[in-house]
């Protein structure tokens, strides 16, 4: 039956943004509302299957039957998901933000000229698991463009070893909206899906995964 579909799997999703602290108030955050994630961990767990969610910070409630890991920044991410290991598949759904600064101690005052942030690289969540010994058996990628989205995704798919890249425009309202177009990037070609509520999106790939395991 549909609801037993993924019993027994252990799936990891990772959902909404990053924030990288620049001193105790401050921070850059990537604009994700984690919807889309949140959506398919619940879409993954009516199909049967155990659910960690390593969500950064939203404002939703925890679906049904998935377990939350709260994080703020990009490395906590990293480190609970590799915590959450093994998998037999993973969604990486969050925005994570690429760059962390080196926070300040104390609030940063305002003065003659203003601060200069000095950015390093955040880790590649997504490309690290891929490429890990622990590796999951299927592992899907995010792609979030404004422009030539079937290119990008393309070579994000290969360049950062995933199975799948869903990909998706966002050029128009999908940050925080209900609907969202995306295409399912594969080693087999591109499927473009019709505009779909973001809910229908998480049902219509949570069934693809069921079929892949
Ligand atoms: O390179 P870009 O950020 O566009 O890649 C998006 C995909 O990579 C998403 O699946 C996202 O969750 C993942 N990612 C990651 N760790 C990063 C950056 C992106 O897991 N540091």
């Amino acid at each position: 039956t549909p609801a037993d579909r993924l019993n027994g799997k252990h799936i990891l999703v990772t959902a909404g943004p990053t924030h990288e602290p620049i001193d105790p108030v401050r921070y850059i955050a990537n604009r994700s509302s984690g919807r889309q994630g949140f959506a398919i961990a619940e879409a993954l767990a009516r199909l049967g299957a155990r659910v960690t969610l390593v969500s950064g910070p939203v404002a939703l409630p925890t679906p049904t039957g998935v377990t939350r890991l709260d994080v703020e920044t990009a490395r906590e991410m990293a480190e609970a998901v590799a915590a959450a290991l093994p998998a037999d598949a993973a969604v990486m759904v969050a925005a994570v933000g690429d760059w962390h600064a080196a926070a300040a101690p104390q609030k940063l005052k305002k003065g003659e000229t203003p601060p200069t942030l000095v950015l390093s690289e955040n880790p590649d969540i997504l490309a690290t698991l891929a490429r890990s010994p622990q590796r999951p058996k299927l592992v899907v990628g995010f792609a979030a463009e404004t422009e030539r989205v079937i290119e990008h995704a393309t070579a994000k798919r290969l360049r950062k070893g995933a199975d799948w890249i869903v990909a998706n425009d966002v050029s128009g309202d999908v940050m925080g909206g209900e609907a969202n177009t995306v295409h399912l990037v594969t080693a087999d070609g591109v499927e473009d899906w019709e505009r779909l509520p973001k809910a229908e999106v998480a049902r219509r790939l949570a069934a693809r995964i069921a079929d892949a395991l």
